[in-house]
């Protein structure tokens, strides 16, 4: 078995709290790739145990403070405490859907695990998880409060290059024959593609915030949902009460799941769908002066990096200029950034200076995050990705 003995610095951080020990911070030692292995301060004392990556600058990532080597029993306990929250949080309908397993941020490194009804989709993206992988899906099997029907390891991710590792999608368990349908409280009937979808095939972590929106609409309006994905956000929103939900798109495969869940969901009249470009689509839209009650615009990442913020402030001030202006007094902007490197403050300040340009008041009645599934664990920031502004127009 391989150990590792920290540098002082690395021994300051971990006592600090952050449980990621840079590549520079170790100071000796030896391990395979993905083993679990005892951690020592510079004088000796045990520090706990980590998953090590031989090829990340991430090289040790902390299981547990303890002096014990966790065994079988730990490694349960892990992962019954993880689908405990999510009982107690009341999401393990099996008929619904939740993220039961969010990795570094539950002391599950580097694992992913979504639940679409009674399928579990898994995601590994260190050298730890990967030589753990089948092991913790024997605990999660045993630990689930139903059979699961499909175990799908869509580890097909980016970051999987920073840890040397290749995209894999494996079928480890049942047969996959189509969509799956998911069902949420309120009448929210929709289809998930856990082979090809983006993530594991849906955005789970903005439920609650979906949910917010579409409160804003309940007496009626008319919803614009860019970057709609599988429409999810509109289909709330004419849930609740919206007359007219649009939905732009590019990708064609969502835009046809996005008419496929309103009919599941009951409000195919109302949700049209269109496949655009927003970036584009929404300056042609203000220009001819529609105007909307609610406005959802959702992109994909701009600064995957910090080198990439100065560009991604750019572009975040510009859609969300160009949403505000289909919005009039009253109307609602609820805008999301799921970039790392855009930090809270970071997003709001975006914001302001896009109602600056714009000549316009804004309100921000709220900042959100993502859904309680995906916490964000204390002392590990890295953990925290997702910002919903709710802004309301003056
Ligand atoms: C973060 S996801 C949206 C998630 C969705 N709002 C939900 O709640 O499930 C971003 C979406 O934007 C789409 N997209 C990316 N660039 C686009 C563009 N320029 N125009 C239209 N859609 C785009 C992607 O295909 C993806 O579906």
């Amino acid at each position: 078995m391989g150990t590792m003995t920290l540098t002082g610095k690395g021994r300051r951080w971990l006592l600090g709290g952050h449980p990621w020990i840079y590549a520079d911070d170790v100071a000796d030692g030896e391990g395979t790739p993905g083993e679990l292995v005892p951690v020592f301060a510079p004088q000796g004392e045990s520090l706990g145990w980590a998953l090590f990556s031989a090829k990340s600058k991430i090289a040790l990532r902390m299981v547990t403070r303890a002096e014990e080597q966790p065994n079988r029993e730990f490694w349960l306990a892990r992962v019954q405490r993880a689908i405990n929250a999510r009982a107690k949080l009341g999401l393990m309908d099996p008929a619904g859907a939740c993220r039961l397993v969010s990795g570094d941020a539950e002391g599950l490194p580097g694992l992913v695990v979504d639940r679409y009804g009674t399928a579990l989709v898994l995601q590994t993206g260190t050298q730890g998880a990967d030589r753990m992988r089948d092991f913790l899906v024997e605990l999660l099997l045993e630990a689930l409060p139903f059979e699961a029907s499909v175990v799908l390891d869509r580890s097909d991710v980016s970051v999987r290059r920073l840890e040397g590792l290749e995209p894999r999608v494996e079928l480890l368990r049942g047969a996959i024959e189509g969509p799956l349908e998911v069902q949420e409280q309120g009448g929210l009937v929709y289809a998930v593609d856990i082979e090809h979808g983006h993530k594991t095939g849906a955005y789970l972590d903005m439920r609650d915030n979906r949910v917010r929106a579409a409160a804003a609409v309940a007496g009626g309006g008319r919803v614009l949902d860019a970057f709609a994905y599988d429409g999810l956000f509109g289909i709330r929103a004419a849930l609740a009460g919206a007359e007219d939900v649009l939905c732009l798109e590019q990708n064609a495969a969502a835009c046809e799941r996005i008419l496929e869940n309103a009919r599941r969901s009951g409000v195919e009249g109302r949700v049209r769908v269109e496949r655009v470009d927003c970036m584009k689509d929404l300056r042609a839209r203000a220009d001819a002066e529609e105007r909307y009650d609610l406005a959802i615009v959702d992109p994909p990442a701009f600064a995957r990096n910090k080198r990439e913020r100065a560009g991604a402030e750019r572009g975040y001030v510009e859609l969300n200029r160009r949403a505000m202006a289909l919005l009039p007094q009253g109307g609602l902007l609820v805008s999301a950034s799921c970039s790392h490197a855009t930090g809270r403050r970071d997003f709001s300040s975006y914001l302001a200076s896009a109602a600056r340009v714009s000549g316009r008041d804004a309100f921000l009645e709220a900042l959100t995050g993502a859904a309680p599934d995906h916490p964000v664990r204390l002392g590990l920031p890295e953990s925290e990705y997702l910002k919903c502004a709710f802004v309301r127009m003056g």
